[in-house]
């Protein structure tokens, strides 16, 4: 997909069915531009009723994950198929709680891109380091490596159908968000890096989008960086008139 500004709402485990549909009419009735794009990322229990909700808006859908294999034995997961039989488009790979608490490995990760692309599926792939390798100033060395290991195995066509949110660790859910001069320097080193591996066209056309407490109050600030192209939300995704809020950030 060519660069695009984008506003994504990533549920995690929230919301009861009742309360996920509200908040996609809520957001359906309000959000009636395509410009930024929004996707609503729900849990997958949510995700028909909810695409049901959106029909006919200008907003779309996408999943939280999914498993690296087509089928099979693997009690609790959901395939790459499985989400393309369901019309959803878009998949969170790697945020850091899949990272932090699922054990996912950038090996593991690389395979889940492989598996949502061959479905057609755009991954919304997440990179971002600790506070820890923050402060020890390796965070560029380490998000690279994130790159190389999940992404930098597609060849160029490929690479152009990915979504990339930097999602620095200790700005999830802390309300400490990065600065918009962090966040820029990430996003610009980012983009850098698919430069070198692939070419300038495709580094121009990759929308990368920052994580890490984003809310309405600090939206705009962050989205007049130049190579912030918009936003992977947790939290104030769950609030319609925040999220909306965001949105108008551009
Ligand atoms: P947050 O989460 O907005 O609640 O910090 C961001 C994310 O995990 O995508």
């Amino acid at each position: 997909m060519s660069r695009t500004k984008i506003v994504a709402g990533n549920w995690k485990m929230n919301t009861s069915l009742e309360d996920g549909i509200s908040l996609a009419e809520n957001l359906a009735a309000n959000h009636t531009i395509t410009h930024p794009l929004m996707i609503v990322i729900p849990p997958f229990t949510h995700l028909m009723p909810v695409k049901s909700v959106l029909i006919g808006s200008s907003i779309q859908i996408g999943a939280q994950n999914c498993h690296q294999e087509a089928k099979g034995a693997y009690t609790g997961e959901v395939s790459a198929p499985m989400l393309k039989s369901c019309g959803i488009p878009y998949v969170i790979l790697g945020h850091s709680e899949r990272r932090q608490y699922f054990n996912e490995t950038d090996e593991l990760l690389a395979l889940k891109v492989d598996a949502a692309l061959a479905q057609d599926l755009t991954p919304i792939f997440c990179v971002g380091e600790s506070l820890e390798v923050r402060n020890e100033n390796k965070q560029n060395d380490f998000v690279l490596n994130q790159l190389t290991k999940g992404l930098f195995h597609l060849s160029s066509s490929e690479f152009s159908k990915i979504i990339i949110a930097y999602e620095p660790i200790w700005a999830i859910g802390t309300g400490v968000t990065a600065s918009p001069l962090q966040a820029q320097e990430m996003h610009e080193f980012i983009r850098t890096q698919i430069e070198v591996k692939y070419d300038l066209a495709v580094a121009a056309a990759c929308s990368i989008l920052y994580g890490g407490s984003v809310k309405g109050a600090n939206a705009r600030e962050i989205f007049s960086q130049a190579d912030v192209d918009g936003a992977l939300v947790g939290g104030a995704s769950l609030d319609a008139v925040d999220f909306l809020k965001i949105a108008s950030g551009f």
